[in-house]
């Protein structure tokens, strides 16, 4: 496929993707009537109308590789865009980054306040652990508990909250190459990983095609960070709906930081290239995962 022809198909796929998950959440976090309608409105506000969906668009096509049913796929994805959703509310307190805006409006602890985010965040966060629980998820409790298991590996202290640590005791701090490494691995590559992780849970892939299936996926976590540490520099508000040049500002420990830009962007395409030869194996069923690997270096959002 031609580089025109795979972006296009690329879009149309992430746009269906975003579709159907925006349906799924919205069924999931119907209002609630009493005290718990804040915390609903909350959650949803977090969680519902914006951002990329990557995360449920790589289980949905790791998923595909094998065969694996989609309905479940779709439920998986879901589950991890919950903890993705939790993670950002939580990294804007003020406690944490700070941040005001968010995909493009104002933060949930903004919109509403900092007890009910902290709240919407923690309720996010378990309601993944609920849906990957339920058999509609798999009828193979063993497939659930191997689901389960390994997003909460993800997104615990040896995933995506160990990764926030570093990246906050990092801060205005002389960190090495390495360490910055193991930080993004942690907090975005964990989560990115499991993503694709899933879709060879699902499809009951083989040692081989796992292994080859993690390493594209850890890459690419990886490039998706830097990336995301390039676009607070040279992005924009209007394109990012986040507020740009605040990791200088806040002294974060970044590749951008520790190599300047042009460094950190030949990183990123060099770690893509990577991920895109460990797909070799699976021929053309894995077009969209090529296609999105390079989306994550080229993006503007
Ligand atoms: C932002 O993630 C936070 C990072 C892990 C870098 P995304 O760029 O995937 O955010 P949304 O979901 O599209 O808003
Ligand atoms: C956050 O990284 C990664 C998470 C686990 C939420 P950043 O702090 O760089 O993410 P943004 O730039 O606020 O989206
Ligand atoms: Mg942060
Ligand atoms: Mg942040
Ligand atoms: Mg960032």
């Amino acid at each position: 496929m031609n580089n025109q022809r795979a972006s296009k198909a690329l879009t149309e796929a992430m746009a269906e993707c975003a579709a159907v998950m925006e349906k799924f959440l919205k069924n999931l976090l119907s209002s609630r009537k009493g005290y718990e309608g804040k915390l609903y409105s909350a959650m949803s506000y977090a969680s519902l109308k914006g951002g990329k969906r990557l995360r449920p668009f790589l289980t949905l096509q790791s998923a595909k590789l094998f065969e694996a049913s989609e309905q479940y796929a779709l439920r998986v994805g879901a589950a991890i865009e919950l903890i993705h959703c939790y993670s950002l509310v939580h990294d804007d307190l003020p406690a944490m980054d700070n941040d005001s805006l968010r995909r493009g409006r104002p933060s949930c602890h903004i919109a509403f306040d900092e007890a009910t985010a902290i709240l919407a965040g923690d309720a996010l966060q378990v309601l993944a652990f609920e849906v990957l629980s339920d058999p509609k998820t798999h009828p193979d409790p063993n497939v659930r508990v191997a689901l389960i298991r390994g997003l909460a590996i993800a997104s615990g202290g040896g995933g995506m909250v160990g990764g926030q640590v570093i990246d906050l005791e990092s801060e205005n701090c002389d960190v090495d190459l390495e360490t910055i490494s193991r930080m993004q691995r942690l907090k975005t590559g964990a989560l990115i990983s499991f993503s694709c992780e899933a879709g060879a849970i699902l499809g009951n892939a083989s040692e081989e095609e796992t292994v080859a299936l993690i390493k594209y996926a850890q890459d690419i976590g990886l490039a998706f960070q830097i990336a995301d540490d390039l676009l607070d520099v040279l992005g924009t508000e209007e394109a990012t709906g986040k507020t740009i040049n605040k990791d200088g500002e806040a002294g974060k420990a970044t590749f951008v930081s520790l190599l300047g830009i042009s460094q950190a962007q030949k990183r990123a395409q060099i770690l893509i290239d990577k991920a895109i030869g460990q797909l070799d194996m699976f021929g053309d069923k894995a077009a969209n995962l090529r296609a999105i690997a390079d989306f994550i270096v080229d993006r503007r959002a």
